[in-house]
């Protein structure tokens, strides 16, 4: 039946993430880090909000931007954080998740052949939707000899008549580095110089350690070039409830409007009054999680570093990223073993893109118990190859 596919949906390859969660779920007693999620519950106030709209009947669908007062929350929340002000009547759009503002704001700036600079490694969905949605992605590789920073030099190299924008998202997942206001000079350099569309998803603002965010809209002249999306899923512990939104000026948030209010409609109406509720009173609980990351984050960092995985310190998101040069096997081949032989799930690097390759992704967005119990599996893992002294591994056992 595939001949009915399209060519670009039948050349779209599947998640490299999938296919691990698939092994795992065939297996019992499995530890995963594998999970791009925060493993809180929303907290319960949030809840409560979207409960009782649906108690008052609020079962319909909402302005097809999104409840005004919301879009007004998000204009008055970025302003307060970073000093932008964008009018919550045309250049605040509430989406289904940043996924679906990400593809919007490809979809409005891309006509077949047009080619998107992606910093790499980088979220699965970046080079897929950058193809789904007509152009080609062009990846600009990072390394762990630089923090995983993506360099003007890098993207500069890469531009030809046909680059249309430059995608960010940092903190990245799956790196967890945050660049620095250096690199994103230059990255802004490159775009005034070649008149490009900055997209910056910045859906892990609010999980950084011991740095600043810094909006890609605040450097200079950028305000006017730049989409910012952010949304509820990852602060506020709200992936479930779907809820995203782009701050941008009116001329895209317009056009991407244009494509919102036919193939969505409006992002789910309980999921808006329950953001709402989120960042009017969340505060506390985005701090009291984003400590309980920091605690994590160090744990897991100094876990890798002790067991000889070489691990860059993670700035921002929920993710460390360690080498596995020392067991001179390639990334697939130790993810595939670990999980067989001792039941923990971490995801290979090259599912992020080839700069990758070498490297695992590990979610700590998970308890402290499990961060112990998988060090520890990984401890056994690498003792039974003679990559460590048994005495080194057994300081992680729970
Ligand atoms: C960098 C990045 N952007 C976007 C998303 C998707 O976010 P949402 O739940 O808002 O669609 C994720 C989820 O893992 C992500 O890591």
């Amino acid at each position: 039946m595939s001949r009915y596919l399209s060519r670009s949906v039948q050349s779209l390859r599947p998640s490299g993430i999938r296919r691990y969660f698939d092994i795992a779920a065939t297996m019992d007693d499995v530890v995963t880090l594998g999970i791009g999620e925060p493993d809180f519950v929303t907290p319960a106030h949030i809840v409560d909000a979207g409960v009782e709209s649906l108690q008052l009947g609020q079962t319909g669908y909402t302005s097809n931007a999104g409840i005004y007062e919301l879009r007004a929350a998000i204009a008055a929340q970025v302003e307060q954080r970073y000093g932008l002000r964008y009018s919550p009547e045309n250049e605040v759009l509430v989406t289904v998740g940043v996924s679906e503002a990400l593809f919007l704001a490809l979809k409005i700036l891309l006509d077949p052949g047009d080619e998107v600079l992606v910093a790499e490694p980088c979220f699965v969905a970046n080079p897929a939707l950058v193809e789904t949605a007509g152009g080609i992605p062009v990846m600009a590789p990072t390394s762990a000899d630089n923090d995983f920073q993506v360099t003007g030099a890098s993207l500069e190299a890469r531009i030809t008549p046909r680059t249309k924008a430059i995608l960010l998202s940092y903190p990245s997942n799956p790196t967890g580095a945050v660049l620095t206001r250096e690199h994103l000079l230059q990255v802004a350099a490159v775009a005034k110089k070649h008149d490009l569309v900055v997209i910056s998803d910045e859906i892990y603002e609010r999980l950084v350690y011991g740095v600043e965010h810094i909006n890609f809209a605040t450097l200079p002249n950028m305000r006017e070039r730049t989409i910012v999306l952010s949304g509820m899923s990852k602060s506020y512990a709200m992936t479930g409830w779907r809820i995203g939104y782009v701050t941008a000026p009116a001329a895209f948030t317009e056009a991407m409007y244009k494509i919102h209010q036919y193939l969505i409609m409006s992002a789910p109406t309980t999921g808006q009054v329950a953001s709402l509720q989120a960042i009017r009173s969340g505060e506390d609980d985005v701090e009291t999680m984003r400590q309980q990351y920091d605690r994590r984050r160090r744990l897991i960092v100094d876990g890798f570093n002790r067991l000889g995985l070489s691990c860059f310190e993670p700035r921002g998101a929920f993710y460390a990223f360690p080498s596995i040069a020392i067991t001179g096997m390639d990334d697939e081949t130790f993810c595939e073993a670990l999980l067989q032989e001792e039941r923990l799930a971490l995801i290979p690097g090259s599912a992020f893109g080839e700069s990758g390759r070498g490297f695992v992704r590990a979610s700590y967005a998970t308890s402290e118990a499990n961060i112990h119990e998988a060090l520890d599996r990984l401890g056994r893992f690498l003792t039974k190859r003679g990559l460590i002294a048994r005495a080194e591994a057994s300081v992680f056992a729970a």
